[in-house]
């Protein structure tokens, strides 16, 4: 079978994971990036052997391109997307999807009509923890659930967000729940399900940005579970994200991905010990674990294999219920 040939938009930090893992997948071949700075599109294509174009326009005429990486600034992400997909080419995109629910549903309208393929990059969602967590509790083992807490109380310094696009509200569109703490606000929509009612308080404490450093909200979920989830860049050092799920029949208590306590009708499942990544405290990541499985899947889903992935519909649903956060805030 022919490699699938990857382009890369976007050459800052988190484009180096996606190179990294890219290189590691057997069926994949990373062939071109491109930025809309020259420099770093050049020195990019320097470190990895790889051809540089000048533009995303270059990029999707060259039919050496099958996928491209989006790994440009959340607020560039709609149009750049949109882009891609009226071209017919598949399009990975980072997260969030978009910073607005509307720019979402104009990328579902075009995907309608594409013969590409998208899928948004929530890497937590297929650790082996989080797919064993799922199917404990589409199977009722944990019983009916009724409590979430989520805490994700990171912290960034006043370097992450100086002279950048991060922190603004163009081009981050939120801080500490749209742009950090999206991958938790995804997994418990994946887990637990629909939310139904929200309020909150969204406030910027500690930085001079424009968007949110802390958040605290309540939930209602569809199921009728209720929920906590609080959110922060700005609480020093810096802690680990906590889920912990109550059900009627069990309880799950994770660390970023990992289960570290797993209790099924009042029994102690043994867990691994978590270590960290670091994530927390610094922007710089570590764990490309995740990337590489969504990846290497959505390899398959472009060679027609009928997996479930994480499409635009899906990448919607984190960015909704924290549009829903943000306008419930009192
Ligand atoms: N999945 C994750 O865990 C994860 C982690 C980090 C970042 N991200 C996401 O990846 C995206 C990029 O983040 P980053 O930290 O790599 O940013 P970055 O600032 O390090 O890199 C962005 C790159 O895009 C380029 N760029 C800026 N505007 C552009 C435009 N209009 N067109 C083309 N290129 C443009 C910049 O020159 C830069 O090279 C963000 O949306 C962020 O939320 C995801």
């Amino acid at each position: 079978m022919n490699k699938t040939r990857f382009g890369i938009f976007g050459c800052g930090v988190i484009a180096k994971t996606h190179a990294a893992v890219i290189k590691r997948i057997e069926d994949a071949e990373l062939y071109a990036c491109a930025d809309i700075s020259e420099k770093a599109a050049l020195s990019f294509a320097e470190n990895h052997s790889i051809k540089a174009f000048s533009s995303l326009d270059e990029m999707l005429e060259s039919p050496d391109v099958d996928v491209i990486s989006v790994c440009t600034p959340s607020g560039t992400h709609a149009d750049i997307a949109i882009k891609i997909l009226e071209a017919d080419k598949n399009v990975i995109l980072e997260k969030p999807m978009a910073i607005k629910t509307s720019d979402c549903d104009r990328i579902i309208e075009v995907a309608k009509k594409s013969k590409g393929k998208l899928t948004v990059i929530s890497q937590m969602r297929t650790a082996p923890d989080i797919k064993k967590l799922k199917s404990l509790i589409d199977t009722g083992t944990l019983g009916k659930v009724l409590l979430v807490e989520l805490n994700m109380n990171y912290y960034r310094d006043d370097e992450y967000y100086k002279g950048s696009w991060r922190g603004s509200k163009k081009m981050d569109g939120g801080g500490a729940l749209m742009n950090q703490g999206i991958h938790g606000v995804d997994l418990i929509g994946y887990l637990v399900g629909k939310v139904a009612k929200v309020t909150s308080i969204v406030r910027t404490v500690a930085h001079d940005i424009e968007v949110e450093d802390m958040a605290v909200a309540n939930l209602e979920f569809e199921n009728g579970a209720l929920g906590i989830i609080t959110a922060s860049t700005a609480v020093p050092p810096g802690f680990d994200r906590e889920t912990k799920i109550y059900g009627t029949c069990g309880y799950a208590h994770l660390i970023e991905t990992k289960l570290v306590r797993l209790i099924i009708n009042g029994k102690e499942m043994p867990c691994e010990k978590f270590v960290s990544s670091g994530a927390a405290t610094s922007n710089q990541f570590l764990d490309s674990s995740g990337h590489k499985r969504q990846i290497e899947d959505f390899i398959d889903v472009i060679n027609g294999e009928e997996l479930e992935y994480i499409d635009e519909n899906e990448g919607k649903v984190p960015v909704e219920l924290i549009e829903r956060i943000y306008s419930s805030s009192i």
